[in-house]
């Protein structure tokens, strides 16, 4: 593990902490690999029931890092990003997210892959990829017409402006919006009562719900790999990347 992605069990769940404050929790490739990691070791240990994720200091996640995607272009299928998206798209335990401040991007595409979501009031979802040059990442371009309906999506999708917590209700997938200072409690406590249920039941009903679309999201995360792959290398891309890397520099 990097001092990057922290964990930490308490009874049956499992909590996963994007911990990187000082660049808005941003994942890197190295990241990713322990993001992977600790899934499929939840996945493996019967003891974690629930997967809990949140994000440190004053975001949930700035999304992926552009620097390291500019340096490091996830150029074929097993990179670091596409390997966490498989294994987080099949997992069979629940995920539950606490959500505050920023969720950009994969912040936010991460989030319909959850089945329990709290949302901070503070909380900003955004979807850039069309201003980035880029195309949905993570079956959102599938799930999120399937939850939102297909114009609202549309919306978020092709305009990619940032929205808020009230929005991220409307659309669907946010479970409940909760005052900034209640958020993790609120996740916590929704994690723990998931957890203190038969197990067998709470896994196979989320495979139940998730069952029907599996192999529509697998398909839909090869055909957005497929162009967002080339896209990172394409003018748009290279001249958004820059611009952000221009930004802080
Ligand atoms: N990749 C790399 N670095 C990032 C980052 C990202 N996705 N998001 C934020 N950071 C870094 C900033 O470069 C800055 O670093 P610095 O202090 O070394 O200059 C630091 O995190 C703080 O970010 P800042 O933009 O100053 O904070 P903010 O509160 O004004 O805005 C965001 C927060 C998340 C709205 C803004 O940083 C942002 O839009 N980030 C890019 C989001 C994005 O496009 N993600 C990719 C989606 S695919």
């Amino acid at each position: 593990m990097t001092v990057e992605i922290a964990t930490s069990r308490e009874g049956g769940v499992l909590e996963i902490v994007l911990d990187r404050p000082r660049k808005k929790n941003a994942i890197t490739a190295e990241m990713y690999g322990d993001l992977t990691r600790a899934l499929r070791e939840a996945e493996t240990d019967a003891g974690v029931r629930v997967v809990l994720f949140r994000g440190n200091g004053d975001s949930f996640c700035a999304g992926n890092d552009l620097e390291d995607f500019a340096a490091h272009p996830p150029a074929t299928a097993d990179a670091p990003v596409f390997t966490f998206l498989n294994a987080a798209s099949q997992a069979t335990k629940p995920f539950v997210a606490a959500v505050h401040g920023s969720a950009v991007g994969i912040g936010t595409t991460l989030l319909l892959h959850c089945e329990l979501v709290y949302a901070a009031d503070d909380a900003r979802f955004a979807l850039p990829f069309t201003r980035l040059g880029l195309v949905p990442e993570f079956a959102s371009s599938y799930l999120l017409p399937l939850i939102a309906g297909y114009h609202r999506a549309a919306e978020l999708l092709l305009l990619g402006e940032t929205f808020d917590a009230r929005m991220a209700i409307d659309a669907g997938f946010v479970t409940r919006v909760v005052p900034r200072e209640a958020v993790l409690e609120t996740a916590r406590d929704a994690a723990r009562r998931l957890a203190t249920l038969p197990p067998k039941s709470v896994q196979r009903t989320k495979i139940l719900m998730r069952g029907p679309h599996a192999a529509s999201v697998e398909l839909q995360m090869k055909a957005e790999a497929e162009w967002f792959r080339p896209m990172l290398d394409e003018p748009a891309a290279r001249a958004a990347l820059e611009a952000f890397l221009g930004r802080t520099k």
